[in-house]
């Protein structure tokens, strides 16, 4: 099932908020759980830039933090063309999601490209074969 309208509501909501003060970029992000909840995260930068961190790190923390354990749909939004996550997030991504985790990518009139996660990520590093993990 797919919630694209309310992912999107709820990531351009986040996006107003993005603190973005370096780069300019303003992302909003939108969790759509397993278990039927919305979560969403904007980006955070820093005066020292490798602190900062996505929109999607945010939506996906704010998951963690609420109890639920796997990302069924997750919606990123900017104001310029249709932008997918960087393979950080990606990874992030993976590591809650399944192949078929939707990564919905909307511009700021609200076109949306839809995306399975094994098409922008057909491997990932799996943690689980990491030992003592
Ligand atoms: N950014 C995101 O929030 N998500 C992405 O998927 C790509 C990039 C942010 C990071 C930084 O604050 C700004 O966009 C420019 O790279």
């Amino acid at each position: 099932m797919e919630n694209t309208e309310q992912l999107l509501a709820l990531a351009q909501k986040c996006r107003d908020n993005a603190y973005a003060p370096y780069s300019k970029f303003k992302v909003g992000a939108a969790v759509y759980s397993a278990d039927g909840r919305f979560f969403g995260g904007c980006n955070v930068e820093n005066i020292s830039y490798p602190c900062g961190t996505c929109a999607e790190a945010g939506a996906i923390a704010a998951m963690v933090a609420a109890g639920a354990a796997k990302i069924a749909e997750i919606l990123i939004v900017a104001d310029t063309q249709n932008i997918v996550p960087c393979g950080n997030c990606l990874q992030k991504i993976a590591e809650f999601g399944t192949a078929d985790t939707l990564i919905h990518s909307a511009d700021i009139s609200g076109n949306i490209k839809t995306y399975k996660l094994v098409e922008l990520m057909p491997q990932s590093f799996n943690a689980k074969e990491v030992k003592n993990a």
